[in-house]
């Protein structure tokens, strides 16, 4: 999916999400945990409001250990609710529904004094595409192959996708937009995939992704491709990994645009390792 967005597309995502608050008790924001500041939206403070909100840090299959703690730590200590969450396998989602009980107690408490009893917990999806918000609606609804629109914004009108208990969805996500800001969030949105605009040929980006793996992760790229990499430049490691896998064109020379999209793509895919892009000491 490839949505451009222009400042007349973002005001009026703004708007409909907006108008559609009042429908819902909390909003699920998700979040890519490998990246968690570049995939945010830059305005979702001003979009949301007092709002209730649990932040879900899904794709916590592909990011470290080490990341998913810190940046579950950082979220605590800035008193918002969190989530750890693998929504292509499940994982994390009871807890997800634990902590949607709990930050709408006061209000579900609320409407019981009042006499409405099993009332549903209404909640809506928003997040920048990619992050995982379809295939969050089908793991929490269990039903497969509802695909997000690729209009911004919440797009149909309110119909609810019953989930387990007592958890409704509004059916249609709300499609944010990205963070534009500097090149390093531009490459951290292009490493996962989160745009597929080409901020960077491939070749390039593929080069910045070996030196962030090589720095970060040191033991990674020669568990996966058995490459030495202490040492090396960047550009030799690329090579090396070429010669590895057989990405060679006529007269032994590199194919360059080959063996950046197997690096890319394993990346992508988690085959290189569990990496987090960015912690919350970066920021
Ligand atoms: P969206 O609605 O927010 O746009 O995202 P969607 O659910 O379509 O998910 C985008 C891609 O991310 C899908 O891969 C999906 O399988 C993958 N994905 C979603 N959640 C998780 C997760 O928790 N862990 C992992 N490992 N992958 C996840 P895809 O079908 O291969 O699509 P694409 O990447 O080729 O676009």
């Amino acid at each position: 999916m490839n949505i451009n967005w222009y400042p007349g597309h973002m005001k009026k995502t703004k708007e409909s999400i907006q108008r559609n608050l009042h429908l819902v008790d909390i909003v699920f924001e998700l979040l890519d945990a490998r990246i968690p500041y570049s995939s945010q939206n830059p305005i979702i403070d001003e979009i949301l409001g007092d709002k209730p909100r649990i932040i879900i840090l899904n794709k916590s299959d592909l990011a470290s250990e080490r990341g998913n703690s810190l940046w579950q730590k950082y979220f605590d200590m800035q008193n918002k609710s969190s989530v750890l969450i693998d929504a292509l396998n499940n994982k994390g989602i009871d807890k997800l529904m634990e902590l949607s009980y709990l930050v709408t107690e006061e209000k579900r408490d609320a409407y019981e004094k009042r006499g409405v009893i099993n009332r549903p917990i209404r909640a809506m999806i928003l997040g920048i595409p990619n992050v995982g918000k379809s295939t969050l609606i089908n793991s929490l609804s269990r039903r497969k192959g509802t695909k997000t629109g690729n209009r911004p914004g919440i797009t149909k009108t309110n119909q609810w996708i019953k989930t387990r208990g007592k958890l409704e969805l509004l059916d249609t996500p709300g499609i944010l937009w990205p963070k534009f800001e500097d090149m390093e969030v531009g490459l951290n949105l292009a490493f996962t995939g989160a745009i597929k605009d080409e901020i960077l040929d491939i070749e390039s980006l593929a080069l910045k992704l070996i030196e962030r793996i090589t720095m970060n992760f040191p033991n990674l790229l020669n568990n996966r491709y058995n490459v030495d990499t202490e040492g090396k430049m960047y550009l030799d490691i690329m090579e090396e990994i070429a010669v590895k896998r057989g990405c060679l064109i006529k007269g032994g020379e590199i194919d360059y645009t080959k063996v950046s999209n197997i690096i890319l793509d394993e990346f992508r895919k988690g085959i290189i390792g569990r990496v987090s892009l960015e912690l919350p000491v970066d920021r």
